[in-house]
């Protein structure tokens, strides 16, 4: 990743994982605090967006897609 290039990373049958600076806004235009959010992997510090419409801390990501049996693993073309 170039710096400063946000990539999001869509994950097999789970969340969308967004590298890079970005702020996170609710439907009001506030800023989520992403400290709790916020980790570190191989590629770099990320946040889990949820894509599969069960998690109980929306926007993110909480692994409520293994419960859920979401399945979806999108392929670029
Ligand atoms: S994608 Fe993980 S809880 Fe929805």
């Amino acid at each position: 990743m170039e710096p400063g290039q946000v990539e999001i990373h869509v994950r097999p049958d789970g969340s969308y994982k967004v590298y890079g600076p970005v702020v996170v806004r609710d439907v009001d235009g506030n800023p989520y605090d992403l400290g709790e959010e916020t980790k570190a992997d191989q590629l770099g510090t990320r946040i889990k967006l949820c894509r599969c419409g069960a998690s109980a801390t929306m926007p993110f990501c909480d692994e409520s897609h293994v419960a859920s049996g979401f399945v979806s693993s999108p392929r670029a073309p």
